[in-house]
């Protein structure tokens, strides 16, 4: 009773708090008139971050509270235990932006329950090679889908007057040595594939800060960086740019590159190395008095200088929360495998054996975006499995002494393997084959018994070649959050059909991917190394736009999964495709039918090619999608709206997103290497 009297408040206020909160010429006033009465000393306290290094300063005279700010991506975390949310390659695979938001919703309760007014989340850099330790944070190898998950994301968290940080702004596509490898990428591909999330988070989400990068982008540091800055207010964005955690370098370029917010703490623009360039002219004030003004007016139209940091109302172990965290969960995992061995049918002599090192923990990566769940509230893979009730019998191994007889009776043996927060995680790469031992153990396990499903927890691909043909199910679980192992539980039995869809190309061999002859970084000798890392290591993105799924064609390789792709217990048929011309673009439509036996979720998506294009593109591009749940036999119409630009790529000569006139196939699939349907249309 209780529970559902605070789920339907909890719903009322998501509907009475929809409103998109954006700075307003009066928010900007205020912060003007405040900052005038601001002494310098003042003004610095403002700038650089505070007491545990996730605070802002209190100016007690003007009424200016200190805000708490907390990571992120999965969770609110940072001297707290709060609900765990699937990670952000999840929500990717979800495929769909009311998952998206709903994680943002929940997001934004659980720091109003704490008074965490600014989020440090979400994290959008694309995925360039699966070796990048945060790739389990980020949305996956396309501009599009990140973009689409980041704005509802981002929605769904400030409409709970809470701010979102997008990060990390810009190019911080590997962890390896990350203050120091330079990336070095064109501006179209730049504008292509690498900012296109953060852009519509500050045109379309109003994003209340960004922050930068470690890396220096095309020769600089990402914080002291005025021609990227420079970017993000061109796109209008008003609120704060902060600093990812130390990666601030020098003091002039802090101050004149255009970042407002040091973090964690003023490293660089603390009081006396602001003072002395004041003073000595280097500097001028006024440079001080803008960052504060961006500062202020993002808390005026967050009200934060008006009202309370903390709700009340909302519990901070919330079931609104967890229900959020499920409805994302069941929507991630994406069944890459199935020979037959899933859905296991409810009947006592179906025998599930459950092993491997993922199989009873928690597993999440690690770093700042790690979690702190609360207790008693988790379900691992197991308990899943075991609550599945006295239909199944159900039995958990030590995957360490494998008993080979036990193994063998087995109707089903689930092999629970992946990364965890060590050996996946922030500051640093990882392997490409799974941690140590794990391979040896499937293989070993699919030597006694031939009905084997591997779930793995990771963030992107790995080499699954030594045991992918000897095994008759993978499923890529992610790192599930709190309700993964309930999730998985419920796909495993057929209760729900898997409805995840990979959100980057599962190439099979590190090196087909085309990212990967450039990905590592070029190191300078020793001899040419002056001082600070100069000449930088550097990341050439040589494989410009073609990243993932767009270098199929462009590079003549073959995935083993295509991105998009992903298996279901039904099967969909497509048809009527039909495109009208609208105000500003196209509305396309289709139909979409359930042809199989079960309820299940089908992911229609919309690519666009330009087969005649005089500028070279990529064969295909993902520029709509939609999540339909159907029936057996149902069928529905689908709709997906094509804005102009949806055809348009970036032009270099006039620094501009053009549309060429000419003919444009719209397909639309399965998967970006499963079109069912073609449309062409003259623009
Ligand atoms: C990470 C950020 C994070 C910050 C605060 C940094 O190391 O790169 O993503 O928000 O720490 O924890």
């Amino acid at each position: 009773m209780k529970k559902t009297i605070i789920i339907v408040i909890m719903l009322l206020t998501a509907v009475l708090c929809k409103a998109q909160i954006s700075i307003s010429s009066d928010d900007r006033d205020r912060a003007i008139a405040l900052v005038k009465q601001m002494t310098l000393e003042e003004k610095c306290a403002l700038i650089t971050g505070q007491d545990d290094g996730f605070h802002t300063a209190a100016i007690g005279r003007l009424g200016i509270p200190s805000v708490r700010m907390a990571d992120g991506p999965q969770g609110v975390r940072n001297k707290t235990h709060s609900t765990y949310y699937p990670c952000g390659i999840s929500l990717a695979a979800s495929f769909n932006r009311e998952v998206a938001h709903g994680v943002g919703t929940g997001i934004g309760w659980d720091a109003s329950a704490r008074g965490v007014r600014i989020m440090l989340c979400p994290g959008v850099n694309i995925y360039r090679s699966p070796l990048c330790g945060r790739n389990f944070e980020y949305y996956g190898e396309d501009p599009y889908l990140a973009s689409e998950t980041a704005l509802q994301y981002i929605n769904g968290i400030q409409e709970q007057r809470v701010m979102a940080t997008i990060k990390h702004f810009a190019l911080n596509n590997q962890e390896y040595d990350r203050h120091w490898v330079a990336s070095l990428a064109d501006e179209r591909t730049m504008n292509e594939i690498y900012f296109p999330a953060f852009r519509k988070a500050v045109e379309e989400g109003h994003v209340g800060a960004v922050m930068t990068s470690y890396n220096p982008v095309n020769g600089e540091h990402a914080a002291e960086n005025s021609w990227l800055i420079g970017q993000l207010r061109q796109w209008g964005h008003k609120g704060i740019v902060m600093s990812d955690w130390v990666s601030t370098y020098t003091t002039t370029g802090a101050l004149t590159g255009g970042l407002d917010l040091e973090m964690p703490s003023g490293f660089v623009m603390n009081y006396k190395a602001v003072r002395e360039l004041v003073d000595n002219g280097v500097v001028s004030e006024s440079v001080v008095d803008l960052k504060c003004i961006h500062i202020l007016s993002a808390f005026s139209a967050y009200g934060l200088l008006d009202k309370p940091m903390k709700d009340e109302s909302i519990p901070e172990n919330n079931p609104a929360s967890r229900e959020k965290a499920y409805a994302a969960a069941i929507e991630g995992p994406v069944l890459l495998k199935n020979d037959g061995i899933l859905p296991v049918k409810a009947a006592r002599k179906n025998n599930i054996v459950v092993l491997g090192p993922n199989a009873d923990c928690i597993p999440y990566g690690g770093g700042s975006g790690r979690m702190d769940p609360i207790e008693g509230t988790t379900t691992t893979l197991w308990e899943g499995i075991s609550a599945l009730g006295n239909k199944y019998k159900a039995t958990l191994m030590d995957w360490k002494n494998i008993d080979e007889k036990v193994l063998a009776k087995a109707t089903l043996v689930i092999v629970s393997v992946g990364f965890n927060h060590d050996t996946e995680k922030e500051g640093a790469d990882r392997s490409y084959r799974l941690p140590r031992g794990q391979n040896g153990l499937i293989e070993k396990v699919a030597s006694i018994n031939p009905n084997v499903l591997v779930v793995a927890n990771s963030g992107g691909e790995f080499d699954v070649k030594p045991w992918i043909d000897k095994v008759k199910g993978l499923i890529m679980a992610w790192y599930g959050g709190q309700e993964g192992g309930k999730a998985l539980a419920a796909i495993i039995s057929g209760e729900v059909s898997p409805s995840g869809r990979l959100p980057f190309t599962f190439w099979g061999t590190e090196d087909k991917n085309p990212a990967s002859r450039y990905y590592h970084a070029v190191i300078p000798a020793a001899k040419e190394i002056k001082k600070n890392r100069d000449p930088y290591p550097n990341s050439e993105y040589k494989e410009g736009i073609f990243v993932g799924y767009r270098g199929v064609e462009h590079f003549g390789v073959k995935p083993m999964f295509p991105f998009g792709f992903g298996l279901s217990y039904s099967s969909f048929e497509y048809s009527g495709a039909a495109i009208e011309a609208k105000p500003g673009g196209y509305e396309l439509s289709f139909t979409v039918k359930n042809t199989g036996k079960v309820t299940a979720a089908e992911v229609a998506q919309v690519y666009v090619a330009c087969p005649e294009s005089a500028v070279i593109r990529p064969a295909r591009e993902l520029k709509g999608y939609e999540k339909l749940c159907l029936k057996k036999g149902e069928s529905a119409r689908v709709t997906v709206a094509l804005p102009a630009t949806a055809f348009a790529h970036y032009r270099t000569d006039d620094h501009n997103w053009v549309v060429d006139p000419g003919t444009y196939n719209v397909q639309i699939g399965s998967s970006s290497a499963d079109i069912r349907l073609e449309v062409p249309v003259t623009l």
